[in-house]
């Protein structure tokens, strides 16, 4: 395995609290930019502006923005939901129901459990992270012929995984948050940040060392469940 095989296969979600007082070095952070920079991006538009926020005190303004969460999450999330180690390994897509709250993954409770749930500080998504990365872009530049604006989404993700390959590299661990991107969240992160009106929050990565393992039950199609050899529906390669 080569090292960039190697990176890409370590590369994981780090859903673990991470040591709030285990700072992301600036030198790390230039280098992860670093990456981002030299990702592709649609016509070479480079969509994105990053801000990086590392001051505890901003951390902790931002930790304080509560949100609540909607019957329409729950519906969605709800559809990737394995309830067994064994039913997602034979999935091979999807995640395992038991990272959520019981309320949350049985349909006949969602609707209460969204209309009962009390709103939730961001310090909870956040959990001890030093360092977030808040990925904005401008809706009204759209990438040239891109209906919906897919290839401009497409290159703040490309920004995303050479980012998050380099934090990899690092031996710093990334959660992505996309929970800053909801209109609440997002008004509010905004606000704290002085980020102007006419920019979108993408996603939020948020950085850092963490306390325990990250490691979890991880899960992918094979080669042949998504290949097609020449002509759609000839499997395998
Ligand atoms: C656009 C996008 C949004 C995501 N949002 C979240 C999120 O809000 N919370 C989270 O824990 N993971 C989020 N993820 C991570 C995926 O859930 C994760 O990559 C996937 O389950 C595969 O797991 P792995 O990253 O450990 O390989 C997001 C990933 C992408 C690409």
């Amino acid at each position: 395995m080569n090292e960039v095989q190697r990176i890409i296969q370590e590369r994981q979600s780090a859903r673990v609290p991470f040591d709030a007082n285990r700072k992301v070095s600036k030198q790390d952070l230039r280098e992860i930019l670093d990456a981002g920079r030299w990702a592709p991006t649609a016509h070479n538009m480079q969509n994105y502006s990053i801000i990086v926020v590392d001051d505890k005190e901003v951390l902790n303004v931002i930790g304080n923005t509560k949100s609540r969460i909607s019957e329409e999450f729950l519906r969605e999330n709800y559809e990737q939901l394995s309830f067994s180690k064994e039913e997602l390994v034979k999935k091979k897509t999807g995640i395992l129901g038991a990272m959520f709250p019981p309320a949350w993954v049985d349909p006949s409770k969602m609707a209460e459990a969204a209309r009962k749930s009390e709103p939730m500080p961001l310090t909870q998504s956040i959990r001890g992270s030093p360092c977030l990365l808040i990925v904005v872009y401008d809706p009204q530049k759209r990438a040239p012929a891109s209906e919906g604006d897919v290839f401009g989404f497409m290159s703040l993700g490309c920004v995303m995984e050479n980012m998050w390959l380099m934090a990899q590299s690092l031996g710093i661990s990334l959660q992505i948050l996309s929970t800053f991107a909801a209109p609440v969240v997002e008004k509010q992160v905004k606000q704290v940040l002085g980020i102007p009106e006419t920019l979108k929050i993408a996603y939020t990565c948020r950085l850092g060392y963490p306390q325990g393992s990250t490691k979890y039950l991880r899960v992918r199609r094979e080669i042949e469940d998504f290949t097609h050899y020449n002509k759609f529906g000839n499997k395998g390669i």
